[in-house]
C-alpha cells in the first residue's frame, strides 16, 4: 500500500480483488457490469471470482454466545479464506426486495461468525480494506436502493474499512443492463475513485493516514 495521505487505489500493486457474485441466476446483469467494471483494473492486480450459488453456504447459525464450536464446512472455509486475502472485495448482488440478495447476505451474515472466531482478528484484518457494491435493478430511479446502498455502507463503517460506493445499473432480462450506456460508461472509471474511510453518519468524519 502507498503510505501517503491520498492513497490512490489504482496503482497500488499489492491490491487484490475479491468478487463476490450474489445472484440467483448465472451470467446475469450484475455480473455484466461488474465485469465490465474489471476489465478496467491494470492486469497487474489479481481478481478473484467467486459465484455464492457454486459456494453454497447454509443458513448462518449464530453460535457467538455458546460454548461449543460450529464446524466450518468447505465452503464457509474456502470464503473465508478468499475474503481475507482480498484488500478489496466487491459485492456484486442483483437489487431483491430493494436490498441484497439472500446469498449477498448470507455471506455477510458469516462475517458475525468470523468476527469472534479466536485468534482469526477478522475485525483487525479487515479494517482499512475497501468494500465495493455492483448493482442492477429492474426500476429505473437508483433512489429506491437506498438500502442496499446503506447496508453495505455501515457494513464497512461497523469494520472500519473504506467503502467505494455502489455501481448501478438497469436491467430485467440477463443482458438488458448493456443497453444502459450510462452504467457501463461508469462502469469504465468505477474503480478509480478514491474510497474514503467509511464512517456512521453520527461519527465525526473520518482522518486519513
Ligand atoms: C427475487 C427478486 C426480487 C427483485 N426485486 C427487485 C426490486 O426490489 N427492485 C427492482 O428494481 N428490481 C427487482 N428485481 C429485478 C432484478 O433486480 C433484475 O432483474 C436484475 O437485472 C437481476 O440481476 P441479475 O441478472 O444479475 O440476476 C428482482 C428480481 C428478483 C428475482
Amino acid at each position: 500500500m502507498t503510505t501517503d495521505t491520498t492513497r490512490d487505489t489504482i496503482r497500488d500493486t499489492d491490491r487484490s480483488f475479491l468478487f463476490v457474485l450474489g445472484s440467483s441466476r448465472p451470467e446475469g446483469n450484475t455480473e455484466m457490469l461488474a465485469r465490465a467494471a474489471a476489465a478496467q483494473l491494470p492486469a497487474g492486480i489479481p481478481q478473484r471470482w467467486v459465484d455464492l450459488a457454486q459456494v453454497p453456504l447454509p443458513d448462518f447459525q449464530d453460535g457467538r454466545h455458546e460454548t461449543d464450536t460450529w464446524p466450518v464446512g468447505e465452503n464457509e472455509e474456502a470464503l473465508r479464506r478468499a475474503t481475507l486475502e482480498a484488500t478489496d472485495i466487491v459485492i456484486a448482488s442483483p437489487l431483491y426486495w430493494y436490498t441484497l440478495s439472500a446469498q449477498t447476505k448470507r455471506y455477510l451474515d458469516y462475517w458475525s461468525g468470523w468476527l469472534g472466531v479466536p485468534g482469526l482478528d477478522f475485525q483487525e484484518r479487515m479494517a482499512g480494506r475497501t468494500l465495493w457494491g455492483v448493482t442492477v435493478m429492474a426500476h429505473d430511479e437508483e433512489v429506491v436502493a437506498d438500502g442496499l446502498v446503506t447496508t453495505l455502507h455501515h457494513t464497512a463503517a461497523y469494520l472500519r474499512m473504506r467503502f467505494g460506493g455502489v455501481l448501478f445499473g438497469n436491467g430485467s432480462r440477463p443482458g438488458q443492463v448493456r443497453d444502459d450506456e450510462r452504467a457501463m460508461i461508469r462502469a469504465k472509471t468505477f474503480f478509480q475513485h478514491e474510497a474514503p474511510l467509511a464512517r456512521f453518519p453520527y461519527e465525526k468524519p473520518a482522518e486519513e493516514g
